[in-house]
């Protein structure tokens, strides 16, 4: 969307993942602290996103979204002066029907242009768009309502649409929002995992800056895979210009997970300026090449292992799109060491369910 947002993919937190409709705004609060002092606020991560489960069950009078008065008392507004007081961004969520996913609460659809006022005036900076109790019409046509009434708003706000890849949002959504969604939820498990990154895969091609396919939220740090499992969750979705959403209980993160969401080498490849997304080029078995162009000529290559026993893997020129005399400096980004000269392929052991990840800069 041509709203001047969203040039490389959003990162931030967000509560679903972890916390689904057990939120309060002292989490809120707690979180933003938390994305300060364990330094990921100044890695990049600034959305502090509300999901599903912060509004009263009916408008006001007036017609108003209400935050819920047991849970969050103080109101949005106070929230969002909260986390723009650290430097941060504050997201929040509604859903393009009568009533979001969660039944709780009003959905925005008919109130398209009074809920945009109402989130700008609380100075909110993100809206995720959900999906759920629609009547049957086209996504397209909803989400751009939405879209429109953002822009009417007065405050320029990122439009995330969650409509779980109905239609195709790859084809239209670079029109309408932000990022759109690919698939359909993630959970916190491998074979989830896996097949979020293949659906998302297909429309490689779709993405941009300003227009980001999302395969869904990470999961780094709830709990469910095992820590080579998250390596290769979080460096595929920075590989793929995923939005990088943190969705654990960032107040108790791991050292471990904490470590997977900072690493500054895997950061900078989802960043970069050139918003290329990388997309699966080689697969044979369970041996995966993934590969993408990044500035300055460079290339973003990770080595998958989506089997059960140790491979090595190759990636070759040919297939991540290098012509077959050119020598590179080969960066792996989890280890932090450089090989010095690379040509025609560069080959890796890698455990099972693990990758290496590598920018290769031609010398
Ligand atoms: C479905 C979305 O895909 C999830 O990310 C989350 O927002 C839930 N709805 C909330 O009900």
């Amino acid at each position: 969307l041509g709203n001047g947002l969203g040039r490389t993919p959003p990162m931030g937190w967000n509560s679903w993942n972890h916390f689904h409709c057990n939120i309060n705004e002292r989490l809120i609060r707690e979180t933003a602290d938390a994305l300060v002092h364990t330094g990921l606020a100044g890695l990049g991560y600034r959305y502090v996103n509300i999901d599903d489960c912060w509004g009263e069950a009916n408008r006001d009078y007036q017609g108003n979204l209400v935050a819920k008065r047991s849970t969050f008392p103080s109101g949005i507004k106070s929230l969002s002066d909260y986390v723009h007081a650290k430097g941060l961004k504050l997201g929040i969520y509604s859903d393009a029907g009568s009533q979001t996913c969660s039944r709780t609460m009003p959905g925005s659809l008919g109130y398209e242009q009074h809920d945009a006022r109402t989130f700008a005036s609380w100075g909110v900076d993100y809206l995720k768009y959900d999906n759920c109790n629609n009547p049957g019409t086209r996504p397209s046509e909803r989400y751009a309502k939405m879209s429109y009434a953002l822009r009417n708003s007065g405050r320029n706000i990122f439009f995330s649409l969650c409509e779980w890849g109905v239609d195709n949002p790859a084809t239209w959504g670079s029109g309408v929002g932000n990022s759109w969604r690919t698939t359909g939820d993630i959970y916190d498990s491998w074979g989830s995992m896996t097949s979020r990154a293949d659906e998302n895969n297909r429309w490689a091609s779709y993405a941009g800056p300003g227009g980001w396919n999302d395969p869904d939220m990470l999961e780094v740090g709830n709990g469910g895979m095992s820590m080579e499992e998250y390596r290769s969750h979080f460096s595929i979705w920075a590989l793929v210009k995923a939005p990088l959403l943190i969705g654990c209980d960032v107040r108790t993160i791991s050292g471990d997970a904490l470590e997977i969401l900072s690493n500054k080498e895997v950061i900078a490849v989802n960043q970069d300026y050139l918003g290329v997304q990388g997309k699966k080029v080689f697969g044979g078995g369970s041996e995966e090449v993934w590969a993408g162009r990044l500035s300055g000529g460079r290339v973003a290559v990770v080595l998958w292992n989506r089997g059960s026993s140790q491979a090595t893997i190759t990636a070759r020129w040919s297939d991540i799109g290098l012509s077959s005399s050119t020598v590179v400096s080969a960066r792996d980004l989890w280890a932090h060491a450089t090989i010095g000269s690379v040509r025609g392929q560069l080959a890796a052991t890698v455990a099972p369910h693990a990758c290496k990840m590598y920018v290769l800069t031609p010398r």
